[in-house]
C-alpha cells in the first residue's frame, strides 16, 4: 500500500511537532523543515525507531524565499502540506524592529502562500491532497499589542477559507487550525507573559495537533481546539470593534 507522505513546517517544536508525531502514528512518512537541524533530527530519530517512518529533514529559514524555494525542491511531492511554522511579537507597534514585523509578514503569510500555492495546484492535478494551515484564536479579531501577529492571522483564516472553496470541488481540502493558547516556544520568542486567567483556557500541544489532524482528515474549514475557545468567533462577532479592542489590550498587555 502506498504511504502518504506529508510536509510539516516549523516541526522543531510546539505544535508542529506533535503533529509530526500525531501522522507519524497514522503511518505517514514525513519531510520536516524549521532552522534548528538538532530538533528535528532528534524527531527523525524518534519517529523512525517508534513508527519505522522515513522521514526527511530540510533546514531552511522559511521567511526568506530562498528557503521557501529550497524546501519545495527538496521536498517534492506531498498528499499532506502543514502549514504550522510561524512566529509573534509583542508590544506597540512602532517601538517594535520593523525588520522582525516585516520577518513575520513574510513567514506567517508569504511563505504560507507560496507553499499553498504550489502544493494545492500539485493536489489539484492528482486530484486528491489535504493542507492543513495554522492560524490562531487571534484570527477572530484585531490585537494591540500584537497588532501585526493577529493580522496575520487573520489572513490565514480568510485566504484558508477562500481557498478551500476553490480547491474542494478539484477534490483538495484545506483546513484551518485556530488554537488558543498553548504553552509552547512561541511565548518566549514573542515576549509573552500570558495572564492565568487567559492560561486557563491552554490545551496542550499534542491535544491541539490531534484536533488538527482530525478536522484535516475529516475535510473541515476550520476548527477551534478547546471547550473554552469554542465560542470565541461568536463572543467577537457580538461585541462591538471598540470593545474587542478594549479587551484585547487588557488580556495582551
Ligand atoms: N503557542 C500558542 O499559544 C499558539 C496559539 C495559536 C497559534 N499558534 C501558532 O502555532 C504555530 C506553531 O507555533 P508554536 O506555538 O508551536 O511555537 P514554537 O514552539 O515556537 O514553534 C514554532 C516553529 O516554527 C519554526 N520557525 C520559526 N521561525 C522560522 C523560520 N524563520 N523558518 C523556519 N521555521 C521557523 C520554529 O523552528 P526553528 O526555530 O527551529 O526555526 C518552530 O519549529 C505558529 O504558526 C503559531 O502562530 C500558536
Amino acid at each position: 500500500m502506498n504511504r502518504e507522505r506529508a510536509l510539516v513546517t516549523g516541526a522543531s517544536s510546539g505544535i508542529g511537532r506533535e503533529i509530526a508525531r500525531v501522522l507519524a502514528a497514522q503511518d505517514c512518512d514525513l519531510v520536516i523543515c524549521a532552522r534548528r537541524r538538532t530538533e528535528l533530527e532528534a524527531l527523525a530519530e524518534e519517529l523512525t525507531t517508534s513508527h519505522g517512518t522515513t522521514v526527511e529533514v530540510v533546514t531552511a529559514d522559511l521567511s526568506g524565499s530562498a528557503g521557501v524555494e529550497e524546501l519545495i525542491r527538496r521536498a517534492g511531492d506531498v498528499d499532506i502540506l502543514v502549514n504550522n511554522a510561524g512566529f509573534g511579537t509583542s508590544g506597540n507597534h512602532i517601538d517594535l524592529d520593523v525588520k522582525g514585523e516585516l520577518a513575520m509578514v513574510d513567514l506567517n503569510v508569504r511563505t504560507l502562500t507560496h507553499l499553498s500555492h504550489h502544493y494545492g495546484k500539485q493536489m489539484a492535478a492528482k486530484k486528491s491532497g489535504r493542507i492543513l494551515n495554522v492560524a490562531s484564536i487571534a484570527a477572530f479579531q484585531p490585537g494591540p499589542s500584537m497588532a501585526t501577529y493577529c493580522a496575520t492571522k487573520s489572513y490565514v483564516l480568510s485566504y484558508s477559507r477562500a481557498l478551500r472553496h476553490e480547491l474542494k470541488p478539484k477534490g483538495v481540502s484545506v483546513t484551518a487550525l485556530c488554537p488558543g493558547p498553548v504553552v509552547t516556544g512561541f511565548q518566549k520568542a514573542a515576549g509573552l507573559n500570558m495572564g492565568s486567567m487567559v492560561m486557563m483556557s491552554a490545551v496542550s500541544a499534542h491535544k491541539v495537533a490531534a484536533v488538527g489532524v482530525k478536522a484535516m482528515r475529516k475535510g473541515r474549514r476550520e476548527v477551534i481546539p478547546g471547550l473554552m475557545n469554542k465560542p470565541m468567533p461568536l463572543i467577537t462577532r457580538l461585541t462591538p470593534v471598540r470593545m474587542q479592542l478594549a479587551i484585547m489590550d487588557s488580556v495582551l498587555k
